[in-house]
């Protein structure tokens, strides 16, 4: 193995889908497993096989989907964990099963109620019985920040005798310094001694989840686990943008030090996420905030336009962000010119039919918009894709404010190519509009979150409407994606969105019921 080479393990689909109000559905985790394979990431641990059947049909069909990077499960140190791990990453060509147990005082007492040996021992039991389905197998000190040195080199001995080929050290609670981090990585890099590789995983709840990684890196260790846009439990994990340009930018602290990630792919990346999960990195988040690169004030402008040294350290080409966001194409454009255009945005692998529903969907649009910019294409190509499956499509609306706050919806939606209308009151014009759709489909839906956003420039921006709907108790909300010019048909249409997502899950489930699930 190359000493120089940082593994880059994302762990978005997993402990980022942990963010409160995080979650995707299958087919929006294997778009950004594409996606993060593309970025040139080396582990995807797509999930926690034995959460759920939804997260079980995740995991195996990223597994099915990727071939580059290798797909990991997580698993407690638990028979039925691991099975489960095992079966769901079994198509995989690249394959690892992440087990862990907690090793710290106050989680083996209070939360595990376990003794110090009895750890051991289902440490060891559990990496030898992931051995029995892969050969990559990681093993994970659960607040490995607050545990012992004796006993994690206890632990460690016991399961890199087992077959551990990777160490993860996580500091779940996000507890300590970067100094600290340091001189744990230093000393449990030199008890290892080459025997497997060192991980981390550093949790932000100090805000110092990136800090502490690049310390860790410093003492050796070679896998960082981190997250798109930082997202995860809490306040999140090490930011996977941060890390790999903090180590590029500053290849003079790194000494040859390097990742496999395309950074030109952050950008995308970032947005991709973002949409899917509805969580927006905070505007002066850094590397990928929407005031990452921008100048405000007139000495730095002054400055930048005599030398963008002066005050940018990283381009923003260099995170693949076009800052000009040029006007590009207007409703004269032609099919092949929106094709070209979406080329080089990146979406190189889009097919010739939702090619055309995108054309057709850019033409509306040109012909209500003056001005169609990069990020609107980006924006529509996207939502195009993440409102494939469409069994219920959102054709009109029409509402009408009443005086004492009531309001009335009338709507038209196309199912198995049947045109079905109604009408209902609400309180107001989303809840009249909502209302409409339940009756329609004969769906009752719980309304769990609702926000409206302005996703591009200009006074005729269009309106990005995300909802998370519940539609059985026993399953988590479902996500919907609606854009449009109209606050009121981008809301229809997240609804219904969320609704298909929910009747998309509910289909591939029974399809692909997993057998050994329990
Ligand atoms: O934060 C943590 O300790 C984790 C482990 C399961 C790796 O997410
Ligand atoms: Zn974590």
């Amino acid at each position: 193995m190359d000493n120089n080479r940082i593994i880059i393990f994302d762990t978005t689909l997993r402990d980022g889908e942990q963010s409160p109000g995080a979650s995707m559905n299958t087919e929006e985790k294997i778009k950004i497993a594409i996606q993060l394979q593309k970025l040139g990431v080396d582990v995807i641990e797509a999930g926690f096989a034995a959460a759920s059947p939804g997260d079980f049909d995740a995991i195996s069909q990223i597994a099915s989907a990727i071939d580059k990077s290798t797909i990991c499960s997580l698993a407690r140190a638990t028979e039925n964990d691991i099975k489960q791990a095992g079966l769901a990453i079994a198509k995989a060509k690249r394959k690892r099963i992440h087990t862990f147990i907690a090793t710290s005082p106050i989680h083996m007492e209070h939360k595990l109620k376990m003794a110090p040996d009895k750890v051991v021992q289902k440490a060891i039991e559990a990496v030898t019985y992931a051995k029995t389905f892969v050969d990559d197998v990681e093993f994970s000190l659960e607040d490995a920040g607050r545990s012992e040195m004796s006993f994690m080199k206890e632990v460690v001995d016991a399961v890199i005798g087992a077959g551990a080929k990777t160490i993860n050290l996580p500091d779940t609670v996000g507890y300590r310094f970067p100094d600290e981090i340091k001189a744990m990585v230093a000393e449990l890099h030199k008890f290892i001694n080459g025997r497997a590789v060192i991980s981390l995983h550093n949790h932000n709840d100090l805000g110092l989840g990136v800090a502490n990684t690049l310390a860790g890196i410093t003492a050796g260790a070679r896998q960082v686990e981190c997250t798109i846009n930082g997202l995860g439990e809490r306040a999140g994990n090490a930011a996977m943008e941060e890390i790999v340009m903090a180590i590029k930018t500053r290849k003079d602290l790194f000494d040859g030090l390097y990742t496999s990630i395309n950074t030109k792919e952050i950008y995308t990346t970032s947005k991709l996420v973002a949409t899917i999960t509805g969580i927006e990195p905070q505007p002066n988040k850094a590397i990928v905030g929407k005031n990452a690169f921008a100048h405000e004030s007139g000495i730095h402008q002054d400055g930048m336009l005599k030398c963008q040294e002066t005050y940018e350290i990283m381009k923003p080409s260099d995170i693949g962000l076009d800052k000009n966001n040029s006007i590009v194409l207007g409703k004269h454009s032609g099919r092949a010119a929106f094709k070209d255009k979406i080329k080089q945005l990146g979406f190189d692998d889009i097919s010739d039919e939702d090619l055309q529903t995108a054309f057709d969907k850019f033409k509306v649009l040109a012909d209500k918009k003056k001005e169609i910019t990069d990020d609107d294409i980006s924006i529509l190509i996207t939502d195009e894709s993440l409102n494939k499956n469409k069994v219920y499509e959102l054709v009109s609306l029409q509402i009408a404010d009443c005086s004492n706050g009531m309001a009335s919806a009338a709507v038209c939606i196309k199912y198995n190519d049947e045109l079905i209308q109604d009408a209902a009151v609400g309180d107001g014009t989303i809840d009249a509009i909502f209302k409409t759709i339940d009756r329609i489909t004969g769906y009752k839906g719980e309304l769990n979150d609702y926000s409206v956003k302005a996703v591009s420039e200009g006074k005729d921006a269009l309106a990005k409407v995300v909802c998370k709907v519940t539609f059985n108790s026993d399953n988590p909300p479902m996500i919907g994606h609606g854009l449009s010019l109209d606050t009121m048909l981008a809301s229809g249409r997240a609804y219904l969105g969320a609704l298909n997502s929910y009747l998309s899950m509910k289909d591939s489930l029974r399809s692909k019921s997993n057998p050994h699930q329990v």
